[in-house]
């Protein structure tokens, strides 16, 4: 059968009919929140380079957790930047860090909200790489147990997963070993399986003080030239005992998000990062776009493309909208 019998405009007359057979569905709960914490209490100062954001204190975390809560917000993501780096990174497994203090506040204001922490020396290392440096390159088996380390001074402060987002050869098995080692075989491991040296990472990279002082990340991020590829990271993440696996950034690369969707079974997220977040930003302020159905499409698209759930900075104010 075909036209005239055929009419694809019948079930799309009516908001309740498109409801009623829509494929897809972006809900509170789908969406993570990342948040930037620094030391001291009652900071809470925009992000120049991320308009919209913030860097706040542990105890105004623990707020925005029980009000992203009582908003049906999935869960949080938390980047710490630390008063002080050095070369290895060493602040970042301190237990009194701005993370790791976060961490408490929010454990105790927003009980049962699902509480994620980025793993990564990047914001740590006073050169800006994601390990320690040896002859001008990440060392990557010398950086395995500092990541470790991190790994278990955020399940000690209350992390319910951990997201290492280093891009380590090993890093999986290296963290799950030691969480299990010191006690915390039930933290989760969401890994950062498939993260692409983007340009998109521009404006994080001034929000969280973790630019390179030289050179690129290409050395242990993925070519996005890459999809074959992704789909082995995610599957070797799988086999190193990876609870569920990511690909970063979302948008500009759907296809990855249903190549892995469908070659491994785990639970799949995809990071929305802050060049997609800064890019309808500015465009929404330039008038080119609707802002709210604009952010509402780019996360159907991605739960469309195979992901389950979705970190975006528009998790807390989408959320509002959905509910
Ligand atoms: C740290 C890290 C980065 C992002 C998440 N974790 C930056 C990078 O790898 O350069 C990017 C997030 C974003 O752009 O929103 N390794």
């Amino acid at each position: 059968m075909s036209f005239p019998e055929v009419r694809m405009r019948r079930l799309r007359r009516s908001e309740g009919l498109r409801r009623l057979v829509r494929e897809t569905r972006v809900g509170p709960a789908d969406l993570v929140q990342p948040l930037f914490v620094v030391s001291g209490s009652g900071v809470d100062r925009p992000i120049p380079s991320l308009p919209g954001q913030r860097h706040i204190s542990p105890d105004v975390a623990g707020a925005l957790a029980a009000e992203a809560h009582a908003r049906g917000v999935g869960g949080m993501l938390l980047f710490g930047l630390p008063d002080d780096k050095d070369e290895q990174g060493s602040s970042a497994w301190d237990d009194a860090g701005p993370v790791q203090s976060a961490l408490r506040e929010m454990r105790a204001q927003a009980p049962g909200l699902p509480l994620m922490t980025d793993v990564c020396l990047c914001q740590y290392t006073s050169h800006g790489a994601c390990g320690v440096l040896r002859e001008g390159e990440v060392d990557n088996d010398a950086t395995l147990p500092l990541l470790a380390r991190v790994a278990v001074s955020h399940a000690r402060a209350g992390a319910d997963a951990v997201a290492p987002s280093d891009m380590m050869d090993g890093r999986v098995a290296a963290l799950r070993a030691s969480l299990d080692g010191e006690g915390f075989e039930r933290t989760a491991i969401f890994a950062y399986s498939t993260k692409f040296a983007s340009a998109f990472y521009g404006p994080f990279r001034g929000a969280a003080g973790s630019t390179p002082k030289s050179g690129d990340r290409k050395g242990y991020q993925l070519d996005p030239a890459n999809a074959r590829e992704a789909v082995r990271e995610a599957l070797l993440d799988a086999a190193e005992g990876a609870d569920a696996v990511m690909v970063k950034p979302a948008l500009p690369y759907l296809d990855v998000i249903a190549r892995v969707r469908d070659a491994c079974p785990l639970p799949l997220a995809a990071y929305q990062v802050s060049g997609e977040y800064a890019m309808l930003e500015a465009a929404a302020a330039a008038g080119a776009l609707d802002r709210r159905t604009a952010i509402l499409e780019s996360l159907t698209a991605i739960r469309r493309a195979g992901a389950d759930l979705v970190i975006t900075y528009w998790a807390s104010e989408a959320a509002e909208w959905l509910t």
